[in-house]
Parts: structure tokens; sequence; C-alpha cells
């Protein structure tokens, strides 16, 4: 396989064809504004915004905190197990039109328990959609909970209270919202037992956060996955760790311009990340909200940064399976699939 020779105007249609995994989406992110005025629609949910247009036109954000507004609001017209079935069936169409072949799916269940939505709504109408996307669009995909860190950690056990009795429909727990002051110290306990519980364990760390919120997310949540992490490079040990001991970041390029991490994607460090041999990959987080789903992602970042070429593209898809919660067999099939499919592409094919 000689990457060197595939040429760089073959880029484009490659990190689009390649197959791939999403590590990092969080599922009322997905929610376009044309889906969010249908469910207002059907539910009799009166929107402050009078269109469509009107509500795209308020996706300008400064920083995590005003999307975080705008994201909480959207996601309050989902009331039914039919509307949490319906966002999800709508990604996971939009997700295998990228050639993603495994997704693994945030989802954020104390914004809707706390208006009154039970949690098996959620999750009944979630976990249809996983069940229906390997049936018919042979898509492999699993849910993880993710706690809200703007909220107690009192609300998060009793949460995952909540969501015990149906402990087959989701693989993990993660950690999301508002990140500065809330740090990861805070959820040590409930992360613990979600330990002891067998659960898998991701948080969302050095978005906005420090480095030392990535360092504490590992050694005092036992974090086995880093969403975000792009502050690492502010601590050349904790880079120097991540590599070492293969921990993945799961970056969200287009998501980090919006909210302001970067100035432009020109200046995003996903190449520098890479080449310090962390074990990146690229995301889409909240797709509806940061303009691109995963294929987006990944072409507007090859195009603002001119050390990415053929060589990442193999090593980002390769990354994004080899940081997926699946048994080590499948990762090898599907690494194989890519090997295969980038020797293609290398033969002119
Ligand atoms: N950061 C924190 N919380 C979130 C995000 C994010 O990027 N997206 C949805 N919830
Ligand atoms: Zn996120």
């Amino acid at each position: 396989m000689n990457l060197e020779s595939i040429p760089r105007g073959e880029l484009a249609a490659i990190l689009r064809r390649m197959p791939k995994a999403e590590l990092h989406i969080h599922i009322e992110g997905s929610l376009e504004p044309e889906l969010i005025f249908r469910m207002a629609q059907r539910n009799g949910i009166e929107l402050a915004y009078p269109s469509v247009e009107a509500l795209r036109a308020a996706y300008a954000f400064t920083d995590l905190q005003s999307f975080l507004d705008i994201y909480y609001a959207g996601a309050g017209v989902l009331r039914t197990e039919e509307d949490f079935f319906e966002m999800a069936w709508s990604y996971l169409n939009r997700a295998k039109a990228d050639n993603v072949i495994h997704c693994e799916i945030f989802f954020d269940p104390q914004t809707h328990t706390a208006r009154g939505v039970p949690f098996a709504t959620v999750i009944n109408g979630l976990h249809r959609a996983v069940e229906r996307a390997r049936e018919e669009l042979g898509l492999s995909a699993s849910l993880i909970l993710c706690f809200l860190r703007h909220l107690s950690e009192a609300d998060a056990f009793a949460t995952l209270e909540q969501a015990l009795p149906f402990r087959d429909k989701f693989i993990g727990v993660g950690l999301d919202s508002g990140e500065r002051g809330n740090p990861p110290e805070k959820f040590a306990a409930v992360f613990g037992r979600c330990r002891e519980l067998g659960l898998r364990l991701v948080a969302h760390a050095g978005e906005e956060g420090p480095a030392r919120y990535i360092r504490d997310a590992l050694d005092l949540l036992k974090a086995e996955r880093i969403d975000h992490g792009v502050r690492c490079l502010e601590d050349p040990h904790l880079v120097a760790r991540l590599a070492a001991e293969r921990i993945a970041l799961t970056v969200c390029p287009l998501s980090n311009v919006k909210l302001a991490v970067f100035p432009e994607l020109g200046h995003h460090n996903i190449g520098r990340l890479l080449a310090a041999g962390v074990l990146a990959t690229i995301n889409s987080d909240d797709p509806a909200y940061f303009g691109g789903y995963l294929n987006e992602n990944f072409t507007a970042t090859f195009d603002a940064l001119p050390e990415l070429g053929a060589r990442e593209a193999y090593l980002l898809a390769r990354n994004s399976f080899e940081a997926s919660f699946v048994p080590d067999e499948t990762k090898a099939v599907w690494i194989a699939g890519l090997d295969a499919f980038f020797a293609d592409c290398s033969a002119g094919g």
C-alpha cells in the first residue's frame, strides 16, 4: 500500500468513501431545524422562533454555553418514543451515507427526564433505531449515556438508577455539558460505581477546560477515551502519556471552530496531535448545529490543513476502529477492510 502515490486531488473522494467509525455524536445534536419544527407541531409545542430559517439563523455561537442554551431548547420538542426513534433513525441513515460502518452515540437522558419524559421513552426509541440500523442498513451502533456535568453528582446517581433496568441497551457512560467549573472530580464516585458495573467510560475534557481536566478524567474517573481533549497540547507530559497509553481523543473540528476553541480550521491542532503519535479521531459532535456531518468534518479539515494527506486519512479511519468499544476480532475485520480499500486506491482503483 503506497499512500504517497495517491494524488491530492483524489483525497476528498477517498475521505468520503473510506469506511469509518463515528465515536462522538450527541444524538440530540443531530436534530435538524426541519425536524424540530415538525415535532413541535405534532406535539403542540410553541417555538420561540417563527420559522426554520429564523431558528437556523440563531445558530451563531460564541462559546460552549451559548450553544448549549439553544441545544437544550431544541431538545425540548422530543416527547414520545417515536420522536426519539425518528431522530436517531435520521442520523443513522445520514451516517450510512457517509460510509460510517459503526457509531457510538451519546444521549443526554437528564435533558428529557427533567421535563417529565420517562427514561424508558428515551432509551426505547433510540434503541429501536439502533436495532433497525443493524438489520436494514448493516450499520453497527451502540448507545452511551452521558451525565450532564452542570447538574449534581446526586442527580447523576439517580439517573444511573433509572438506567439500570435497561442495562442491555447501552454500553457505557460519558460526561458532557458545560466544562468550566464542573471538573472531573465532581463525578468520581458515580464513575467509580459505573466501573464496578462493567460499563465503558468516556468523558469530555480539554475542550474549554484546561489540560488538567484531561489528566483528572483519566486518573479520577478512569475514562478510557477522552472526548475533544484538544487542549492536551498545553501539557507535553500529558501528550506523551496519551500517545504511550494509546488513549484515544474524539476530536470534532467543525464544532471546535463554531464554539471558538480555535479561531479557524487552519489553526486546528489535529495534524499536530497525529504527528505526536496521539490516537486522534475525527467526529461531528452536534452535526445539525455545527455545519456538517462526519464527511464534511473530514473534507473541510483536510482542505484547511496542508499537512494532512492520504497517510493521515488512513490513520484517522484506522484510529476510529481501534478506539471503538467493539471486540478485538471485529476491529481486525474492519481494519482489514480499510486496508483493502486503501490498497485499491493506491493501485489507482
Ligand atoms: N461539549 C459539551 N457538551 C456537549 C457538547 C460538547 O461539545 N455537545 C453536546 N453537549
Ligand atoms: Zn461532545
